[in-house]
């Protein structure tokens, strides 16, 4: 399975943090945002990633993430030259998802879990059909909304609905079997003008493909798209790292334990964030000290 990493969008509502700097970028704690829904992705198994983003900010992301050698990926880049709607990273990307099964996942969004590669791989295991998240919210009108059956069935999904049916909302990491690229060519733009992933997510379920998992309690979602969920998502990975001694949302830590990456690997990686505490903590992991 391929993956899209989806960075582009206006950034609006954090501004003017955003006038001049493109939003994946900007910190969450001790990593760029980006970094989290790169792990995710990784922790899926993927390797093949594409990285959508405006013309402006592309640059960055590349010198960020080269061309993902250095983490046993396979890093390419395309441009969204307006944000027209998340779904169209799958028009964008059609010759290079190349009829393959794909994820997204968007790059303001992280999600922390017990057993989340777990969930992860058998999502992108799956051969047919698509899988999305769902996590309990207080403020569902924000985003797409689920609603399920008596027996817990998804039987809708609506986009910012105004009278929401029910407090699950859609995470922004979706699993696409092949006829993800098709099934985008379907859609059209909403009345706001853009390629709705709801829309996309709609046909699945009209296919009777869409599988919801429910994400629970000991779960953690966050968009880090205003200043409040940006500021609570670095206090959660301030919070995990400094009492438990665990990184979090760190691709490098990611590739060493998935064997991508040997320790010697590791350590030169370590050596080049200096005396940081992040540098630190690789440097542990590569000599042995961190479990
Ligand atoms: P949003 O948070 O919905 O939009 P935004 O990032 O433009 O921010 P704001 O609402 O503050 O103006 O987007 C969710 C994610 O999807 C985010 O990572 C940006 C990305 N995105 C694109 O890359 N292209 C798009 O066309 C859209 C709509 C979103």
């Amino acid at each position: 399975m391929k993956g899209i990493l989806l960075a582009g969008g206006s950034g609006t509502r954090l501004s003017p943090m955003t006038l001049a700097a493109s939003k994946q970028l900007l910190p969450v704690y001790d990593k760029p945002m980006i970094y989290y829904p790169l792990s995710t992705l990784m922790l899926a198994g993927i390797r093949d990633i594409l990285v959508i983003s405006t013309p402006a900010d592309l640059p960055q992301f590349r010198r960020l993430l080269g061309d993902g050698k250095r983490l046993g990926l396979r890093i390419a880049y395309a441009e969204q030259p307006r944000p027209e709607g998340i779904a169209q990273a799958f028009l964008i990307g059609h010759d290079w998802i190349a009829g393959s099964p794909c994820a997204l996942a968007l790059g303001d969004n992280l999600i922390f879990a017990d057993h989340l590669s777990d969930l992860l791989r058998r999502a992108s295991a799956r051969a047919q059909g698509a899988t999305v998240f769902a996590y309990r919210v207080r403020d569902p009108e924000r985003y797409g909304v689920v609603s399920f059956d008596a027996a817990g069935r998804a039987v809708d999904i609506v986009e910012k609905p105004a009278a929401p049916q029910s407090n699950w909302a859609v995470t922004g990491l979706y699993f696409y079997d092949a006829r993800v690229s098709d099934f985008a060519t379907r859609i059209r733009p909403s009345a706001r003008g853009e390629l709705e992933i709801t829309d996309l997510n709609r046909l699945y379920l009209e296919d009777g493909s869409l599988e919801v998992e429910r994400l629970g309690r000991g779960c953690a979602w966050l968009d880090a798209g205003t200043p409040d969920s940006l500021l609570q998502a670095a206090t959660f990975v301030q919070t995990i790292q400094s009492r438990q001694g665990m990184l979090v949302g760190c691709p490098e830590e990611v590739a060493f334990r998935l064997g991508h990456i040997d320790a010697d690997a590791l350590r030169q990686h370590a050596r080049s964030l200096g005396k940081t505490e992040l540098g630190q903590m690789l440097a542990d992991l590569a000599d042995g000290h961190q479990a």
